[in-house]
C-alpha cells in the first residue's frame, strides 16, 4: 500500500476464529487492524477511534450487525462498513444496504473480495476525508479572507477574538463605519462551534420595523397584507447558526422590546401567529453609533443594551493604527491587481507617506476603495502617488500630458477624472467628457472599470 500511514480498519465478529483470519490477512495488506466480539464492543470503539472502515458480521450475540450499524451511523454517518452475512441470510445483507451499509460480502468469505472492497472502501474513506479538508479550507478563506494588522490594537483584537469565538457569549461589536465590524463578526462565528451552521447577517437600519419583524420572527399565512403563506423569520433559519444584527441602534423601540424577549425567553413568536418556538442561536450585534449615549438619551433601553454587551469589541479606526497600512496596502493590492487582471506587486514609498498622513473617516473600507481606484489606473509595476485622489495626493494635479502616456492611458485618466467629479454618476461624467452614456459604458467596460 502506497500510504505512509496505515489505515485503520475495525473488524468485529463474534467468531474469535473468523476474528484472526481477518486480522492476519488485513495486517500483511498493510492495515492496522482492531477487533470487536459483538456490535455493542464496535459500537463503543467507533466513538474513540476513527476508523477508515468498519468490517461486521450481521448474527452477533450481543447487538446484531444493523443494530450496531445504524447506533456507529447515528454519530458518524461517514465511516464506511461493510457488512457478512451467510448465503442465506441475503435478505438481511439488503436491508443493511438500505440502512447506509457501504457493501456486504458473503461468508465463507472470498478473500479476494475481501481484499478489494477493503481497498476500495478506505479509498472512498480518504477521498471524503480530503474532500471535508478542503471544503474547510475553502471556508475559511472565503469566508474570513484574513484579519491584516500587527498593531497593538490589532493584536489586541485577535487575542480577544481567539478568545471569544469559541464561546457562546453575545457579543457586541462596535466601531467606525467601515473598520471592519463585518468581518470580525463572521470571524467570530467561523471560529466558534457553529461555524458549519448558518451565519445571517440583517441590516436592522434597511428596512422599516413591520418586515424587520416579519424578517427576523417569520410570520402566519394571512398575518398582514402580503403574508401569503406561512414564513419562518432567520431565527429559525439559522437554527444552531449566528445572527448578525448590523446598525442595531437603528431599531425601534417596539422592536428593541420584541428582541431583548428573544434574547431572555430564547424562542420567538411568528408575526400573527400563537406558538412559541424554540430558538438556538448565538448573537452578535454591531453598531457605530455610541449607545451607551443613546442608552443616556433613552432612545436604546438600557436593559437590551446589557443582554447584548456581554463582551464588547471596538474595533480600531485606520487613524488609530496607520502602523498597519503599509501591510494593508500590499494585503489589497495584491487582491484587487489578481481581481483587475493587472499585475501590480506593490505601492511607492511616497504614496505609502501620504495614506498615512490621511485622516480616513471611511476607515479600511475607504483605503480599499481608493486602491482599487489606483490599481485600476496604474501603468506600472506600483501603485504610485500620481494615482491616488486628489484629497490624498498633491502630486495627481499634475498636467498628465507632461508625462509620457500613451493614447489609451490617457483616456482612461480623463475619465476616471470625470467620474470623481461626478461622484460616479456616469450620465453627468459621459456629459462632461462629450461622449455619449453609451460610448462610456463601452470604454469603461473595455478598460475593465466596475
Ligand atoms: N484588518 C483588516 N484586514 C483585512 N481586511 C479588512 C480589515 N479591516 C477591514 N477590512 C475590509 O474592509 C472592508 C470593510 O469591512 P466591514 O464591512 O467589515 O466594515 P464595517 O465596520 O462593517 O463597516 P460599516 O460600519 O460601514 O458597515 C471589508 O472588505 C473588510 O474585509
Ligand atoms: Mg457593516
Amino acid at each position: 500500500m502506497a500510504d505512509a500511514v496505515k489505515p485503520l480498519i475495525l473488524v468485529a465478529d463474534d467468531d474469535e476464529s473468523h476474528r484472526l483470519t481477518i486480522n492476519k490477512l488485513a495486517a500483511t495488506w498493510g492495515y492496522e487492524v482492531h477487533t470487536a466480539k459483538n456490535g455493542e464492543e464496535a459500537s463503543e470503539k467507533s466513538r474513540k477511534n476513527s476508523y477508515s472502515v468498519i468490517l461486521m458480521d450481521i448474527r452477533m450475540a450481543v447487538m446484531d450487525g444493523i443494530t450496531a450499524l445504524h447506533k456507529i451511523k447515528s454519530h458518524d454517518p461517514s465511516i464506511p462498513i461493510i457488512i457478512m452475512t451467510a448465503y442465506s441470510s441475503v435478505a438481511s445483507a439488503v436491508e443493511a444496504l438500505k440502512s447506509g451499509a457501504y457493501d456486504y460480502l458473503t461468508k465463507p468469505l472470498d478473500f479476494d473480495e475481501l481484499k478489494i472492497t477493503l481497498e476500495r472502501a478506505s479509498d472512498h474513506a480518504r477521498l471524503k476525508a480530503e474532500n471535508l479538508a478542503l471544503k474547510s479550507q475553502i471556508r475559511t478563506q472565503a469566508g474570513s479572507r484574513q484579519i491584516i494588522g500587527n498593531s497593538v490594537a490589532m493584536r489586541n483584537l485577535k487575542a480577544t477574538l481567539s478568545m471569544v469565538a469559541p464561546s457562546e457569549a453575545t457579543v457586541l461589536i462596535t466601531g467606525e463605519s467601515g473598520t471592519g465590524k463585518e468581518m470580525v463578526a463572521r470571524l467570530i462565528h467561523l471560529n466558534s462551534l457553529r461555524h458549519d451552521r448558518p451565519f445571517i447577517a440583517v441590516n436592522c437600519a434597511s428596512i422599516n420595523e413591520n418586515l424587520l419583524e416579519s424578517e427576523l420572527f417569520g410570520h402566519e399565512k394571512g398575518a398582514f397584507t402580503g403574508a401569503i403563506s406561512k414564513r419562518n423569520g432567520i431565527f429559525m433559519q439559522a437554527d444552531k447558526g449566528t445572527i448578525f444584527l448590523d446598525e442595531i441602534a437603528e431599531m425601534t423601540p417596539h422592536m428593541q422590546a420584541k428582541l431583548l424577549r428573544v434574547i431572555q425567553e430564547r424562542e420567538v413568536q411568528r408575526v400573527g401567529g400563537e406558538e412559541y418556538i424554540k430558538i438556538d442561536v448565538r448573537i452578535i450585534a454591531a453598531t457605530h453609533q455610541d449607545l451607551v449615549k443613546r442608552v443616556k438619551e433613552n432612545t436604546f433601553r438600557e436593559d437590551l443594551f446589557y443582554r447584548l454587551n456581554v463582551v464588547n469589541m471596538r474595533v480600531p479606526s485606520l487613524r488609530e493604527k496607520t502602523e498597519d497600512i503599509p501591510s494593508l496596502c500590499q494585503y489589497f493590492i495584491a487582491r484587487l491587481s489578481e481581481k483587475n487582471r493587472k499585475n501590480i506587486i506593490g505601492i511607492s514609498p511616497d504614496a505609502i507617506k501620504a495614506l498615512i498622513s490621511y485622516d480616513w473617516p471611511g476607515n479600511v473600507r475607504e483605503l480599499e476603495n481608493m486602491l482599487e481606484r489606483a490599481v485600476i489606473l496604474s501603468i506600472g509595476e506600483y501603485v504610485t502617488e500620481s494615482e491616488l485622489p486628489p484629497s490624498i495626493s498633491k502630486k495627481n494635479d499634475e498636467n498628465i500630458l507632461d508625462k509620457c502616456l500613451s493614447l489609451e492611458d490617457i483616456e482612461k485618466k480623463a475619465i476616471m477624472v470625470a467620474l470623481d467629479a461626478a461622484g460616479w454618476n456616469k450620465s453627468e461624467a459621459a456629459r462632461q467628457l462629450g461622449i455619449n452614456r453609451k460610448t462610456l459604458h463601452k470604454k469603461l467596460k473595455s478598460y475593465g472599470i466596475d
